[in-house]
C-alpha cells in the first residue's frame, strides 16, 4: 500500500494538505514498506538514492530540480531555507516513485546563532551546556528545513597542527565520547523522526584526527590496539547513542583508504558495532580512491566503495556513471545495491519523511520573512555556553576581573572581527550578527569607563598566507589587511595602552587558519601579532591576552609576559558578551583544557595519557638517557585539564570505600571539594585512573570521570564517583576489552597533573 501522502499526490491534492494526513499501516511496519519499495524500483532508480548532490559547480539549480524529479538524487546538502528546499522537495516527489529526498548541512557548532567551536565546548566540560548547544541546533536547522546535520565530529587529535583540530573536541577519548553521546542525543532529540530534530551523522570515520604529521587528508597508520583503545571509542559512543548517519574519512587506515575498507566499514561498523544507519562518503571521496593509488579509474573505484559500504556518494557521480555498468556485468550484485538502499531509505525512514516529507519545511505561509531575523536566534543560551567555554590560563596578582573604571586599551586584529567570533564551519551563522569583544566590552562598561581602541596589527603580514586564507572567498576576502604600516599600526596601539589603566590584548589564529586544509607547521601567533606583543610589553602597563585560535599555539612568551591569558578559541555569536563577562567579573571562568598545550612544536604529539616507556623522564631528576627532548623542559606547557578560576579551589581527604573491587564489583571514591576563594564559582573534579601492571603497557593515567561542580564562596561538598570493573577495562593483545586483577591507583585533581592518589586492588 502507498504511503497516503502519495495517494493523495495522485489525487491531485496539494503536497502541504496531504503531508497533514496520518501514515498507512505498511507505512508504521518500516522494513516492510522499504522492502515493497525497493522491489518496485528499478536499477537507475536505486542508484538515484545512493546520491548526496550538492546544489552549485555543475550542479545548478534547475538541474538539480531536473535530476531530482528524475529520481537520480538521494539526498542534497547546502541548502539552508525552507523556500530553497521546497521545490526539490517537491521535484524529488515527482519522480516515479515519489521518494523524498533528505536536506543535510554542517551545523557543527550553531546553525543561525554559532556556539564555541567543539574546542571550546568540550573546555565547558559541561555535558549540560554542550547538549543545550546540539538541541538548540538542531531546532535552527529543522527549522529551516534541514534533515541531517554532518556532526558530530568526534576525531581524536593529539597534533595541534592540524587545522580540523578546532572542530573536535580534544585529546582524551572518554571525554570525546561522552561529548559525542551528548552531542548524538542532543542533536536527534527524542527521535530522529520528531520534526524539530535532525538526524546525526557522526565523522569522520575513521581515525582522521591521527593523519601523519598533522598534514590534512593525509595518512594514518596505527597499531589496531591504539585504535581500539584511544581513537575509535567516540565514533562508538556515538553510534550507541542511536547516530543514524556515519560520514566516512577521507584519510587511508594501514594502507587503505577509508572509503574501500572493508574492514572498517563492514567488519568493524556493521559487524561488530551493529550499525544500522546510513554510510557517506566525504566530498568526492570516492574518485580520490583514484589517487590514493588504489584504483585504476572511476569504474574500479565506484566498486571498491559500494563493496566497502559507502551507501552514499557525495558530491561524486560516480556512482551514476559506474554502478550501472558494474552491476550489468555482475561485478557488483543487485544485492549489494539493495543493501546500500535500503539504509538510505531506511534514514529517510527513521527522519519521518515517508509519513511527512515536509516535516521541516513546513508550509510556505509559515515561512520565517527574514531567515536570519533576531528573533531566530538563540542569544541567551550562546552567551551562557560560551562563557563556561572560556578557559583562564594565567591571572597573576589577581589582574582579572578587570574593574569598571578608568581607561582599558583593547588592541589587536582580533578585538573587532566578527567573522572570526564565529570559527570555522560556521554554517548559516551571520557575521554581522556575533559580538566581537569590543562591541562586548562597550556593553559592558555603559559609561562607567573608557574604552579605547587600536587594532594594532594585521593578523599576518605574510601575504602569501593571506593569500592562502582568502582563497575561495575572493569577492569577499574574510583576511582584510589594514593598508597602514606594521609600524604605523602599532604606534597607534602603544599610544593608546599608554594613555590606558590596562590593556586587553585580542590575538591568535582568524578563524580559517584553524580550518580544513589549514595545517600549520608552526604553533606561533604570527609574527605581525607578537611584534605588537612586544611593544605593549614596554609600556610597562598591565598586559591581559584574549586568546582566539582554533588549536593550542605556543604560548611561552605569553606565559612568561602576559599579567592574565584567557583562552577563547573561537566563542561564536555570543562570544564578545561572554568574554567581557568573564574579564569584568561578572562570570567566574570555569573552563578545562580539553587539549594539552605543548611547549612547542617539536613536541608534538603531547598528550597526557601517553604509554608508560621503559626509561620514562623523572621531574628533578638528571634526563640523561630517559625518554625526553634535552634541550626542553618535559611535558606540556598547560596540561590537560588545566583551567584556573577566579576563586581558590582545593581537594581533600581522598577516600576510597575499599582497599579492593571484588570482579564484577564496584567501588566508591570519595573526595571534598572546597571553594576557598572569595567568589562563587564552578570547577571540574576529574578523575583518573592509572593501572600499575597489566599484560600490555598502559597509559601512565587515563580519565575515567568528571563532575563540574558549582560551590558558593567558602563551600564544600564532598564529591562521589563510582568505579566499576568496566572502568577498569582495557583492549588488550588480542583485541578484547578486559580487566585484569592487580593494583590500580586513582588519581583525583582539579587538571591531569596536579592530584591525590590512592590505591585499591582488584581481585
Ligand atoms: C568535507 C569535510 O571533510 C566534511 O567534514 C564536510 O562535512 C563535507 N565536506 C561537507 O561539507
Amino acid at each position: 500500500m502507498k504511503p497516503l501522502y502519495l495517494l493523495g499526490l495522485m489525487a491531485g491534492l496539494s503536497l502541504q494538505s496531504i503531508a497533514a494526513e496520518p501514515p498507512s499501516p505498511l507505512l508504521d511496519d518500516k522494513p516492510a514498506f522499504i522492502a515493497s519499495l525497493i522491489e518496485k524500483m528499478t536499477l537507475d532508480e536505486k542508484i538515484g538514492q545512493l546520491r548526496l548532490i550538492s546544489i552549485g559547480g555543475d550542479m545548478p539549480r534547475e538541474r538539480i530540480l531536473g535530476e531530482l524529479a528524475a529520481g537520480r538524487i538521494g539526498g542534497t546538502f547546502n541548502t539552508v531555507t525552507r523556500g530553497d528546499n521546497r521545490p526539490m522537495q517537491e521535484a524529488a516527489l515527482r519522480s516515479r516513485l515519489h521518494i523524498p529526498i533528505f536536506f543535510a548541512y554542517d551545523v557543527v557548532h550553531g546553525h543561525r546563532t554559532i556556539f564555541p567551536i567543539g574546542l571550546g565546548l568540550a573546555s565547558s566540560w559541561d555535558l549540560e551546556a554542550i547538549a543545550t548547544s546540539g538541541r538548540v541546533q538542531a531546532i535552527e536547522a529543522s527549522a529551516d528545513g534541514l534533515d541531517m546535520t554532518f556532526a558530530p565530529m568526534v576525531d581524536i587529535s593529539r597534533d595541534p597542527r592540524w587545522g580540523r583540530t578546532s572542530e573536535g573536541f580534544g585529546e582524551d577519548p572518554y571525554l570525546v565520547s561522552q561529548i559525542a553521546r551528548t552531542m548524538v542525543q542532543a542533536y536527534q532529540g527524542k527521535s530522529p523522526a520528531a520534526a524539530d530534530s535532525v538526524t546525526a551523522s557522526v565523522k569522520h570515520f575513521a581515525l582522521y584526527g591521527a593523519v601523519e604529521g598533522g598534514r590534512d587528508y593525509n595518512v594514518v597508520d596505527m597499531s589496531p590496539m591504539r585504535m581500539h583503545q584511544d581513537f575509535l571509542p567516540p565514533y562508538r559512543a556515538a553510534i550507541d547513542a542511536g547516530a543514524g548517519g556515519v560520514m566516512v574519512a577521507l584519510n587511508s587506515i594501514n594502507g587503505v583508504p577509508a572509503s574501500a575498507n572493508t574492514w572498517l566499514l563492514q567488519d568493524l561498523l556493521r559487524r561488530d558495532w551493529g550499525f544500522k544507519g546510513v554510510a557517506l562518503s566525504d566530498h568526492g571521496a570516492i574518485s580520490e580512491l583514484i589517487r590514493h593509488g588504489v584504483a585504476k579509474d572511476g569504474r574500479e573505484a565506484a566498486r571498491l566503495a559500494i563493496k566497502a559500504g559507502i551507501d552514499m556518494s557525495m558530491a561524486d557521480s560516480l556512482y551514476l556513471q559506474e554502478l550501472p555498468g558494474l552491476v550489468n556485468s555482475g561485478e557488483v550484485g543487485v544485492g549489494e545495491i539493495d543493501a546500500a538502499v535500503r539504509e538510505v531509505l531506511g534514514v529517510k525512514y527513521d527522519m519521518g519523511l515517508f509519513h511527512d516529507p515536509f516535516r521541516r519545511i513546513g508550509s510556505a505561509k509559515d515561512d520565517p520573512a527574514d531567515v536570519n531575523a533576531e528573533s531566530r536566534l538563540h542569544r541567551k543560551a550562546a552567551r551562557e555556553v560560551a562563557r563556561q567555554s572560556l578557559v583562564l590560563l594565567e591571572n597573576n596578582d589577581r589582574t582579572l576581573p578587570l574593574a569598571k573604571r578608568g581607561t582599558i586599551a583593547l588592541v589587536g586584529p582580533l578585538a573587532d572581527s566578527p567573522i572570526d567570533m564565529m570559527g570555522s564551519w560556521s554554517a548559516a551563522g551571520v557575521a554581522k550578527q556575533s559580538v566581537t569583544l569590543r562591541q562586548g566590552m562597550l556593553d559592558a562598561l555603559g559609561s562607567k569607563a573608557e574604552l579605547s581602541y587600536a587594532r594594532g596589527a594585521n593578523i599576518t603580514d605574510d601575504k602569501r598566507m593571506v593569500d592562502y586564507l582568502n582563497f575561495l572567498n575572493w569577492d569577499n576576502p574574510e583576511v582584510v589587511q589594514d593598508p597602514r604600516s606594521p609600524t604605523d599600526m602599532i604606534a597607534e596601539a602603544v599610544a593608546v595602552a599608554e594613555r590606558a589603566d590596562v590593556i586587553v590584548a585580542a590575538v591568535g589564529e582568524s578563524r580559517g587558519m584553524s580550518h580544513e586544509a589549514s595545517s600549520r607547521t608552526s604553533l606561533q601567533i604570527p609574527e605581525s601579532q607578537q611584534a605588537l606583543l612586544r611593544a605593549l610589553k614596554k609600556t610597562g602597563k598591565p598586559l591581559v591576552l584574549v586568546l582566539m585560535n582554533g588549536r593550542p599555539l605556543d604560548l611561552n612568551w605569553a606565559k612568561a609576559n602576559a599579567d592574565a591569558i584567557l583562552e577563547t578559541w573561537f566563542s561564536g555569536t555570543e562570544g564578545g558578551h561572554a568574554i567581557a563577562d568573564v574579564l569584568f567579573g561578572d562570570y567566574n571562568p570555569s573552563g578545562k583544557l580539553p587539549i594539552s598545550i605543548p611547549r612547542s612544536v617539536g613536541q608534538i604529539p603531547t598528550y597526557y595519557n601517553h604509554l608508560r616507556v621503559g626509561r620514562p623522564y623523572i621531574e628533578g631528576k638528571p634526563g640523561n638517557y630517559t625518554s625526553q627532548y634535552f634541550e626542553e623542559q618535559t611535558g606540556p606547557l598547560y596540561p590537560f585539564g588545566y583551567g584556573l578560576s577566579y576563586s581558590q579551589f582545593e581537594l581533600s581527604g581522598l577516600q576510597l570505600s575499599s582497599p579492593t573491587m571484588a570482579r564484577n564489583g564496584e567501588l566508591d571514591v570519595s573526595v571534598t571539594l572546597k571553594n576557598a576563594g572569595p567568589r562563587d564559582g564552578a570547577t571540574t573534579v576529574q578523575l583518573y585512573l592509572r593501572d600499575e601492571v597489566a599484560s600490555v603497557i598502559r597509559p601512565v593515567k587515563e580519565l575515567k570521570a568528571f563532575r563540574k561542580v558549582a560551590l558558593k564562596a567558602g563551600e564544600a561538598r564532598e564529591i562521589r564517583f563510582r568505579l566499576s570493573e568496566n572502568d577498569l577495562a582495557f583492549v588488550n593483545a588480542q583485541l578484547q576489552r578486559v580487566a585484569e586483577p592487580g593494583e590500580f591507583e586513582v588519581q583525583i585533581g582539579l587538571d591531569s597533573e596536579q592530584v591525590e592518589r590512592a590505591s585499591f586492588t582488584l581481585q
